[in-house]
């Protein structure tokens, strides 16, 4: 059985706009998964204690060291069982002044924790959650018309907690201007349920990931953790996502797009991603993986993809509608990531 946690963060019950969007999703979610089990958190009603200094002392002492048990550490646990016990995470939050609430930051607290949610190696951190989709609707009273647009700490935050920690996915509805007076409030609150409603409509078909050719020894779990960068990158691109994007990319990421000069390093990609997300939407991204070879930590992909625009095929100079890709991927800390992104218009 499947089942969702869902968290809510506004100190408000009633009229809280980003918990009508949660209830949408719950909606939608039990549409698509019959009698599955959803697990609620609701943070303003029972707000999870901020960390304190025996709680963090815990979090370092082996549990089997005999001590008693300290009520922080042992909350800490009991989030954490219940995390891991659910496919998919609903949050519903609230932007605080300019960033998520401190319940909510509190929770995250309780669950980021070493040992139980990341570990690290010789490479570096990875997540231990891996196989999970985080779903964030949130509200905020202002809106890109109030020049406030950069003063939104919560999503970069949020993202960047639910990735370190390996989560597969992570979705983004945000409702703005909640606050302003402009009479088109429903209008937005009904875009941001449509756009919860595509997450349960069909993708729009990407190529079957079976008829590709993989050489050298992939693990069944490199093979899905492969198979979902591929996903992650089409839905950033679709979704005109950079700092997406680029987090699914290394520090040292090169980029070599025929006909344009080469961008180096993740800080270059995210720059450039973002000026062309904002001129160009892609409507139509299909990737059509035809053989993936692995030497150690790399790993070279080959195969086709079909782009579109808004206004149509992607014809411009640098992105033919069908075009050849090569690209390399090496096998983080974090996880398999985009090194080496190419792709030539010579199809
Ligand atoms: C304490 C507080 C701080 C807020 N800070 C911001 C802010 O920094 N930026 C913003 O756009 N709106 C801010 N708002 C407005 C809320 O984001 C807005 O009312 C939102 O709809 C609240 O979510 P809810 O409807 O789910 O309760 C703030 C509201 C409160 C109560």
């Amino acid at each position: 059985m499947k089942t969702l946690l869902r968290i809510d963060a506004s100190a408000r019950k009633q009229g809280s706009h980003s918990r009508a969007l949660a209830d949408h999703f719950q909606h939608r979610w039990l549409e698509a998964h019959p009698g599955g089990k959803i697990l609620t958190r609701d943070l303003a009603e029972n707000p999870v204690p901020h960390l304190e200094n025996a709680t963090i002392s815990a979090f370092l002492t082996n549990a089997s060291s005999g001590h008693a048990p300290v009520p922080g550490a042992v909350l800490s646990d009991e989030l954490i069982a219940e995390l891991k016990s659910a496919e998919q995470v609903l949050i519903s939050s609230p932007l605080y002044n300019f960033n998520l609430p401190s319940t909510l930051k509190a929770y995250l607290d309780h669950v980021v924790r070493f040992g139980r949610t990341f570990g690290a190696n010789e490479s570096g951190y990875f997540g231990m959650l891996a196989g999970k989709s985080v779903c964030v609707v949130t509200a905020r009273g202002g809106s890109a018309a109030d020049g406030l647009d950069g003063l939104d700490f919560q999503g970069p935050s949020l993202k960047a907690v639910f990735e370190f920690l390996g989560f597969n996915r992570v979705d983004w509805i945000a409702l703005t201007g909640t606050s302003n007076d402009d009479g088109q409030l429903e209008t937005r609150a009904a875009q941001a349920r449509s756009a919860l409603d595509a997450l349960f409509d069909p993708q729009p078909a990407q190529p079957s990931a079976d008829n590709i050719e993989w050489r050298g020894l992939f693990s069944l779990q490199d093979r899905d953790a492969i198979n979902a960068l591929r996903a992650a990158q089409v839905r950033a691109i679709l979704a005109g996502d950079a700092q997406s994007y680029a987090r699914h990319c290394t520090d040292d990421v090169l980029l070599m797009l025929q006909g344009r000069d080469v961008v180096s390093g993740r800080a270059q990609f995210l720059e450039c991603e973002t000026q062309l997300f904002q001129t160009t939407k892609f409507e139509v991204m299909r990737q059509i993986p035809l053989r993936v070879e692995r030497q150690d930590d790399l790993a070279v992909e080959s195969g086709r993809q079909e782009l579109a625009t808004a206004t149509g095929s992607a014809q411009t100079e640098s992105f033919k509608a069908r075009r050849k890709y090569t690209h390399v991927l090496r096998k983080t800390a974090a996880g398999w990531r985009f090194a080496v992104l190419m792709s030539n218009n010579s199809l």
